[in-house]
């Protein structure tokens, strides 16, 4: 008979039997979601492939480690709804390769930051936060006004394509062939604008 005694006095049955829960646990509570249509489709039409500049925008966010402060998940909390406004749903996020959702909250979470500000307020809060927010601890982001300089942006949307999968629209060719013409005379700090003004606005905001 397999007494508990056997299994915690001996170290590989208890290795193996660990290991067997942990896994199937994994299995049974993570692959459904893989197929779950929540999780794998956008939850309105409003949700959309980043547009280029948007795009170039993200990359940029992610090369100055914006994530290291920030995240950009609401969670179902009445404090963060409250905060923030309408808490985030996986089928924002269908587009988010990678996600960025973080958990780090040095500044507040920025999923729902889209039309908070003017473009101009974020283009000198970037500069230097100081400028907008006195007391503010971010660091400023002085080398972004500078020309946008992105190659690679077609690239970039047709390897995009082939992650999303088939259940997702995607960039039409046509989008992929404009998309340096849609960078052209920007500055990084444009594109990280473009970024942050759609982030969160598929879902009404509810504050
Ligand atoms: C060292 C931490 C830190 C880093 C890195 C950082 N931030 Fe911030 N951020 C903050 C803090 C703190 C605030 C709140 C004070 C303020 O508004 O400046 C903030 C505020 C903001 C806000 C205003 C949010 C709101 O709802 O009021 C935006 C937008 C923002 N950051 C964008 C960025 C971007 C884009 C980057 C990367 C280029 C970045 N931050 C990097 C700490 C950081």
């Amino acid at each position: 008979m397999l007494t508990q005694e056997k299994v915690e006095s001996s170290n590989t049955l208890l290795i193996v039997m660990t290991l067997f829960a942990i896994i199937w646990g994994g299995l049974v509570e993570i692959v459904p979601l893989f197929f779950q249509k929540s999780t794998t489709t956008p939850v309105n039409e409003q949700v959309k492939p980043y547009g280029a500049l948007q795009l170039a925008g993200r990359d940029i966010y992610i090369r100055e480690g914006c994530y290291n402060c920030h995240s950009q998940m609401i969670r179902p909390f009445r404090a963060e709804t409250e905060r923030y406004g309408h808490y985030s749903v996986a089928g924002e996020y269908v587009y988010d390769h990678p996600f960025q959702w973080g958990s780090k909250r040095t500044g507040p979470d920025l999923a729902r930051v889209g039309g908070r500000y003017s473009d101009q307020w974020h283009k000198i809060h970037l500069l230097n936060p100081r400028d907008v927010v006195p007391e503010s601890n971010m660091p400023a982001y002085y080398w972004l006004d500078r020309p946008l300089n992105d190659p690679k942006i077609g690239a970039k949307m047709a390897a995009l394509n082939k992650v999303f999968g088939d259940n997702l629209q995607g960039y039409t060719e046509q989008e992929i062939a404009d998309a340096p013409k849609a960078l052209e005379g920007k500055t990084e700090l444009d594109a990280v604008v473009a970024y942050l003004q759609g982030l969160g606005t598929a879902l009404k905001q509810t504050r």
